[in-house]
């Protein structure tokens, strides 16, 4: 390889591990949860595109020993009250499941269980629900609501809608916690495939100008 191909080559590779390998910074969000009896936060943190959200949820006025549905709506709207955030966040059009289950809404988070005082601190990960890219969470709705969800699991008519949680006894708005100048995109490829591409692509201009 001449010296001119030889930097060539350096430049470009470096511009593209300057744009494949930028790091993506953690993001914050939280939903302050009233409107009804339930009162509390959720906080949901996730660090990079591909990762787990972390969701914290610590609330008080829950039925005591009883397990809740929980779920993320499709609308972060409040103006009608816990109603008008609509059903389940569910960009794929599935049925409704338990947030282990294959066919599931993005929003199905399944049932926290309250203490017997009536709390819950507790923490989720969720693989589905997202804080990145066009599918962020952020603007929509989180509902607790005053049954238990059955997970699409039973013969009930809702069942493979709304799991059967019954009325909405507290929600909110998920926002932004943290300041961020702007909401970052998911790359569709995960890091290692672009920096197999990136590998490939090398080798071809070095070959190149040989
Ligand atoms: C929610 O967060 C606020 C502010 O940090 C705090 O004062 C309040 O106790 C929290 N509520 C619950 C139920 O954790």
């Amino acid at each position: 390889m001449n010296y001119f191909g030889l930097s060539f080559v350096i430049c470009v590779g470096f511009g593209l591990v300057a744009a494949g390998g930028q790091e993506q910074k953690p993001i914050k969000a939280v939903a302050v949860i009233g409107l009804g009896r339930a009162q509390g936060n959720v906080t949901l943190t996730q660090s990079a595109c591909n990762e787990p959200c972390h969701i914290e949820i610590s609330l008080v006025g829950l039925t005591p020993n009883q397990k809740h549905g929980f779920h993320i709506h499709d609308k972060g709207d409040l103006s009608g009250g816990c109603l008008s955030t609509a059903g389940h966040y569910n960009p794929d059009k599935m049925s409704h499941g338990a947030p282990n289950a294959q066919i599931r809404h993005v929003g199905d988070l399944g049932n926290i269980q309250a203490d017997a005082n009536g709390e819950c601190h507790t923490i989720i990960s969720d693989s589905l629900v997202s804080l990145f890219g066009s599918r962020s969470v952020i603007g929509r709705g989180v509902v607790v609501h005053a049954g238990e969800d059955d997970l699409g699991l039973t013969d009930h008519p809702d069942s493979l809608t709304t799991g059967n949680a019954g009325a909405r006894i507290g929600c909110g708005v998920i926002g932004i916690a943290e300041s961020i100048a702007e909401l970052p995109v998911c790359n569709s490829a995960s890091s290692t495939t672009y920096n197999l591409l990136i590998s490939i692509a090398l080798i071809l201009l070095a070959k190149l100008f040989h």
